[in-house]
């Protein structure tokens, strides 16, 4: 199969915000998106790793709207921090909620705030950063939420959401996913309900939602299908070895990217779909079938109130753009 992005339109003007970005699928969104015009903040847990991810942009674009700022999404204190520092820049068009745990624990850990760590990092994290940046975004913001294949392959314990009777590795992993999937498509229907009520107070015909919640999936994309980078992609001889041999169903992560790219600025985008590689693992971006337990609005709303408790954080969407 071959096949090579289509350019996207100038993205001059527009701020976005990706987390995890120092690495993999959120270091090649952001070049991309820096590429057409964004200003691009990106972030990660390390501020070394972040710098090397910036310099390796400018490297190639030296014009580039690019800059740093440290969020560890483990951490709801390093989470609230990292936000407060957003409010004094424009409003955000878009946050690519990202970073993630991929290659998980053996035994359960927990993260400073006592969470179970893949979902404090991957699921509470970004739900924490949607609750502060909310009333930071401008009108017609997208807000895109990394799923997975995952969660087709495993089922979800919504009883058990930190893990403490059922832990292992992959469970950790997929149920992580399917939570954060959850909750974006809970996220979209709140938005539609608070542009209804909304419309419904002023007495207005149409009630648009003013931002837009949705999920984009990478398909399986690996380091060593990935051009090499300096400082940030650096796999060794056996990695390009071994990764080669899982070419017919892998891509590289800069085309991993492109689902997720094209989340944050095609015209043909709307909140509550999922859009995935072509071939599944693989390929140019189309709309994707999420699976019926992460669009179901019952477990929409349960992850959604466990969320909420485990953050100690209100997710108004009626306070977007306040
Ligand atoms: N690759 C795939 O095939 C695939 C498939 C489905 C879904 N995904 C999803 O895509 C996202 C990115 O995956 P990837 O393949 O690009 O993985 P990756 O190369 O391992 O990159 C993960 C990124 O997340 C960051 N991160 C990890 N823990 C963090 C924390 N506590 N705070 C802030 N950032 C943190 C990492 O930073 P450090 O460098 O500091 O660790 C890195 O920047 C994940 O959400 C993953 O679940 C990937």
């Amino acid at each position: 199969m071959s096949w090579y992005p289509v350019p996207i339109p100038s993205q001059a003007g527009r701020s976005v915000l990706v987390t995890g970005a120092n690495a993999g699928l959120g270091f090649f969104t952001s070049a991309r998106l820096a590429r057409a015009g964004a200003h691009v903040t990106l972030s990660g847990r390390s501020a070394e790793r972040l710098a090397a991810a910036v310099a390796a942009i400018r490297a190639r674009m030296p014009r580039a709207d690019v800059d740093s700022l440290v969020i560890d999404t483990s951490s709801l204190e390093s989470v609230r921090v990292g936000a407060e520092r957003l409010l004094d820049r424009a409003p955000l068009d878009a946050v690519v909620l990202n970073a993630g745990m991929v290659h998980t624990p053996a035994a359960r850990l927990e993260s400073v705030d006592g969470n179970e760590l893949v979902l404090a990092t991957n699921v509470l994290g970004h739900f924490a950063l949607l609750a502060h940046v909310l009333p930071h975004l401008a009108t017609g913001a997208r807000l895109v939420t990394i799923g997975s294949l995952s969660t087709r392959l495993s089922t979800f314990r919504v009883d058990d959401l930190q893990l403490q009777r059922s832990y292992d590795a992959w469970r950790a992993y997929a149920q992580s996913k399917i939570a954060s999937t959850s909750i974006a498509f809970e996220l979209d229907r709140r938005l539609r309900r608070a542009a209804v009520d909304g419309a419904e107070a002023v007495g207005a015909a149409s009630a648009m939602p003013r931002v837009h919640s949705l999920v984009a999936h990478p398909g399986y994309s690996i380091s060593g299908r990935t051009p090499r980078v300096p400082g940030v992609n650096e796999p060794t001889r056996l990695d390009r070895f071994a990764d080669a041999l899982q070419a017919p169903f892998a891509q590289g992560k800069h085309r991993g990217a492109e689902p997720i790219v094209h989340a944050v600025v095609a015209d043909d985008v709307e909140g509550g779909q999922f859009w995935g590689p072509q071939y599944a693992t693989k390929g140019p971006p189309r709309l994707a079938m999420p699976t019926r337990t992460s669009r179901d609005p019952r477990v929409g709303a349960r992850v959604w109130a466990f969320a909420e408790q485990a953050t100690g954080l209100v997710l108004d969407p009626a306070r977007v753009g306040s």
